[in-house]
């Protein structure tokens, strides 16, 4: 088990759709609207497959179930987020075309495209920091463009954390509602980790409760992430910020 998968388990699972906002559809439909931009389009046919690795409660998966994908191969290693996903799924009507995989998407392409190379496959929300190390970017972007079909999509959004913050300004505020309160706190360990302190403030039986945990997340370079796409054989077409102070990367299989 990765220090990532650790830190869900015991801390951030329970309270990550709150994070997002609380409402997975709205989540959904923004995710749906940012692919639909990209140019990401479920293929004509009956088989139109796609893969989110690192779904968490599912607002790509469940965006790309909208924009038409028959199948939807969602990977986490988070089991309760992976149930979220599929009673969301069942809410919204699209459970058949989900297809929930407990499993590190380390490795896992390979497996799960026995059927064939795949339409599209996104890693978002900063999923691809949470890796161990770079390395491992580096074989899952290969793993990537072995498992796109010709013209398939590949789709990043990830945290650029290679600028560091000094002081208070470490300390950002995540979200705040009557009853939580979420701030994270970032450590920089050295040229490629920051160290993530979750600082969780939650209210009940009339007094405030800190949880805290914490877990690495690693430094990602866009310039280097582009460099490995193209390396692999993906055509880099966008690269750029994009909203929630997340980085767009759009990558298309030659
Ligand atoms: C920041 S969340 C992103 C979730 C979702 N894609 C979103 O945009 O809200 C990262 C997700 O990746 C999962 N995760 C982290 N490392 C993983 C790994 N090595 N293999 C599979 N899932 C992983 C976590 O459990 C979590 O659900």
């Amino acid at each position: 088990m990765t220090a990532a998968a650790d830190h869900y388990d015991h801390l951030l699972a329970e309270h990550y759709t709150w994070m997002l906002g609380g409402d997975i559809e709205t989540a959904a439909a923004a995710q749906a609207d940012l692919l639909r931009e990209l140019g990401v389009a479920a293929p004509p046919e009956e088989d139109a497959r796609a893969v989110d690795l690192g779904c968490g409660p599912g607002p790509q998966t469940l965006a790309l179930a909208r924009l038409g994908f028959t199948s939807v191969t969602a990977v986490d290693t988070s089991a309760p987020l992976l149930g979220e996903l599929m009673e969301h799924a069942r809410r919204s009507g699209a459970a058949q075309a989900v297809r929930p995989v407990h499993g590190d998407i380390r490795g896992i392409l390979p497996r799960l495209t026995t059927r064939g190379p795949v339409a599209a496959i996104v890693c978002m929300g900063d999923t691809l920091p949470h890796l161990p190390a770079r390395a491992d970017v580096q074989e899952l972007i290969a793993d990537i463009a072995k498992a796109l079909r010709p013209g398939g999509s590949f789709v990043a959004t990830y945290r650029d954390l290679t600028r560091e913050l000094h002081g208070a300004d470490r300390f950002i505020p995540v979200r705040s509602t009557a009853d939580r309160i979420l701030t994270c706190f970032l450590e920089y360990v050295d040229e490629d980790t920051v160290r993530v302190h979750d600082l969780l403030h939650t209210h009940h039986g009339g007094t405030w409760h800190l949880k805290t945990g914490s877990y690495p997340k690693l430094r990602l370079r866009p310039q280097w992430l582009t460099a490995q796409c193209r390396a692999a054989g993906l055509d880099v077409r966008r690269d750029e910020a994009g909203p929630r102070g997340l980085r767009v990367l759009y990558a298309v299989k030659s």
